[in-house]
């Protein structure tokens, strides 16, 4: 087996080395992105907004899923590629192991993600006992946009913040090998970080985090009108997109992003 593994990047946060993460939607991109030195590629439910024009990510569904995961997985040899399960695709468990197991076995990917801490937890032990490797998703939740009242930041207020670390921490009991932090202050990132032994990637979650992750289309600046604060066009300048990602996976393995005007 040629990719990344999960072994390896548990070592890399033991070790300190940063997880540098995009999303991708297609072999050309994926390709692009693995010449660059990322790590892992996420097949991000964002293709319902960068890719469809979709208002959020809830109108995408498992078969749109299984089909850019087959892309990207054709365009990568090394990559991990992580796809995520979309809106109301794991509400209950048959359903969860079901479409999870059409991403992994149609889609070729070699992990699913989900958003949400305590609902998810049985979910999760069930489709990590079925061999199914699960990487979890807190903070800001796309798919709850509409209960969340928008892209806000989350855990600002201590119970907030208490309640999303122990989430970390149940999440990785069920068995979750990774997980993704959106939009959270800095110092929580940090704190989620320490607190739990998978590596977490953050986007929007600060420089402390074991990874980053930015969405493709926002970190070559193809979407100014919604790029948030945690962001930043790494195409400006770098004179091509190769040249950009590179710059991005330099900079993430480096800690010189985020900076501090990137956080919160
Ligand atoms: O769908 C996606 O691109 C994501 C990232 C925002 C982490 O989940």
């Amino acid at each position: 087996m040629n990719r990344l593994t999960l072994t390896q990047c548990r070592q890399m946060k033991k070790d300190g080395d940063k997880i540098a993460v995009l999303t991708a939607y297609d072999a050309s991109f994926s390709t692009v992105l693995e010449q660059a030195g990322i790590d892992v590629i996420l097949v991000g439910d964002s293709l319902g907004m960068v890719i469809q024009g979709q208002e959020s990510t809830l109108p995408v569904t498992v078969e749109n899923m299984v089909y850019h995961t087959q892309n990207v997985v054709r365009g990568s040899k090394k990559a991990f590629i992580i796809a995520d399960l979309p809106f109301m695709s794991y509400a209950n468990q048959e359903q969860a192991i079901t479409n999870a197991a059409r991403l992994m076995a149609e889609g070729g990917a070699q992990m699913v993600k989900l958003e949400g801490g305590p609902i998810v937890i049985d979910i999760v032990k069930q489709l990590v006992d079925r061999g199914i490797p699960v990487c979890g998703h807190l903070g800001l939740l796309p798919q709850s946009v509409h209960r969340l009242g928008g892209y806000r930041v989350q855990g600002r207020e201590p119970e907030q913040a208490q309640g999303l670390i122990e989430a970390a921490q149940q999440l990785e009991q069920a068995g979750a090998d990774l997980l993704i932090l959106e939009c959270v202050p800095a110092s929580l990132g940090k704190v989620v970080t320490e607190a739990v032994n998978m590596p977490v990637i953050g986007i929007g979650a600060g420089v402390d985090c074991d990874g980053q992750v930015l969405v493709l289309y926002d970190m070559l600046g193809i979407t100014p009108e919604r790029t948030p604060k945690f962001n930043h066009d790494f195409l400006k300048g770098a004179g091509s997109i190769l040249a950009a990602v590179t710059d991005y996976v330099k900079a993430v393995k480096s800690g010189e992003f985020p900076t501090a005007e990137q956080q919160y």
